[in-house]
């Protein structure tokens, strides 16, 4: 799958969705806290990959009101309603793809929840590869999202997008747990572990650099 156009299909995507997102994620509310809640007490530097409307960062910001935030997301329309957000002025923020945006050095964590599972298991190595790099000795990445539950789901799904890829509004592809593990782990992290959280079809994996 070409990593420009699944890009550009998850930015026409978010942009179209835009008035009904906030409320369609209602109900995702608790596992976008799971990151706040498992940040080291002391964090300052946080990437958001995928930060949309910032619903993730409603939480953070009330733990860690000094923190400093650069959200990365390909919809314009999603970023114009962080920036409305009371903390939109104080985060950093960059409209582009994850796969052309270059992101800076030494944070203390990168986060991401409901935005990566969009890519296959190569391309999100190449991502995976740019979160280690992004991160200071001993950061964090801490990612919630959607799995699937063995690799042959995770092929049955791949096929199925492939089918009918130009008439589908949005690709979702979301990799196995072991995909997950094997690929932050070729990425260069340790310390990897995969918790439950109340949506049966997410898992928050937390990897060490
Ligand atoms: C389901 S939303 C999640 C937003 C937010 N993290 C939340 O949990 O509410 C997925 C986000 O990932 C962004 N996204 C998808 N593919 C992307 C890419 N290649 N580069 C940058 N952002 C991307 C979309 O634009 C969208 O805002």
């Amino acid at each position: 799958m070409d990593i420009k156009f699944n890009a550009q299909k998850n930015r026409e995507f978010f942009n179209m969705k835009i008035d009904e997102y906030d409320l369609s994620h209602e109900e995702f509310m608790k596992t976008k806290k799971e990151l706040t809640d498992n940040l080291p007490y002391d964090v300052s530097r946080v990437l958001d990959l995928g930060a949309g409307t910032g619903l993730e960062l409603i939480e953070l910001f009330k733990k860690f009101n000094n923190a400093k935030v650069t959200a990365v997301d390909i919809s314009e329309k999603m970023l114009e309603r962080l920036k409305q957000r009371e903390f939109g002025d104080i985060v950093k923020i960059i409209c582009g793809s994850f796969f052309d945006v270059d992101f800076e050095k030494n944070y203390d964590a990168v986060i991401s929840t409901s935005a990566l599972h969009h890519f296959l298991k190569e391309d999100k190595f190449v991502i995976y590869k740019k979160v280690f790099d992004s991160l200071k000795d001993g950061g964090i990445f801490l990612n919630c999202d959607k799995i699937v539950n063995s690799n042959e789901e995770e092929q049955e799904m791949i096929e199925f997008y492939n089918s009918n890829i130009n008439n589908r509004p949005h690709i979702d592809t979301p990799l196995s747990i072991e995909h997950e593990i094997e690929i932050l782990e070729k990425a260069g992290f340790k310390d990897i572990s995969v918790s439950d959280v109340d949506k049966e079809n997410y898992r928050l994996f937390k990897a060490i650099k």
